[in-house]
């Protein structure tokens, strides 16, 4: 049988903010990045200043796609039991989600190398 899922307040999330026990939610789920922070290619900032929050809208601004498959590495085994999303955020991810649709977070590669080609 499956586990029973393990749940946390975002008032239990808050107490972790700090380098050393730093935790953030994405999407209802708990990070512990305590010790990421000394590797992640943005830096220690970003992750500090979001500390005991949701990360959610942060994380899809900031990364490729391709940051995602780091996550589960880094889940606590908690999700947030009272997790919500706003209408500020929920019209924002619907603008990513439509963005995305039309492909206009693709990286256009020619755009980019072929001036470089030129300047250099
Ligand atoms: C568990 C949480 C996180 C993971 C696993 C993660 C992972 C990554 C990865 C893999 C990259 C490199 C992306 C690339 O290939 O260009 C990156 C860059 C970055 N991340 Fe995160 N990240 C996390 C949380 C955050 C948060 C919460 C922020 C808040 C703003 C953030 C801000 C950034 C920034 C600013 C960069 C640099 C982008 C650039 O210079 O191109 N990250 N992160």
């Amino acid at each position: 049988m499956a586990e029973p899922k393990r749940y946390i307040t975002s008032e239990e999330l808050k107490a972790h903010n700090k380098s050393g026990d730093l935790w953030i939610s994405i999407q209802g789920k708990v990070y512990d990045v305590s010790e990421w922070v000394n590797h992640h290619p943005g830096g220690e900032l970003p992750l500090l200043n979001l500390a005991g929050q949701d990360a959610t809208d942060a994380f899809v601004a900031y990364h490729p796609g391709t940051a995602w498959q780091f996550l589960d590495k880094f889940f606590s085994g908690f999700y947030l039991k009272d997790y919500s999303v706003s209408e500020v955020s929920k019209d924002y991810r619907k603008l990513v989600y439509e963005f995305s649709k039309m492909g206009l977070f693709e990286k256009k590669v020619m755009g980019f190398s072929f001036p470089c080609v030129l300047w250099h």
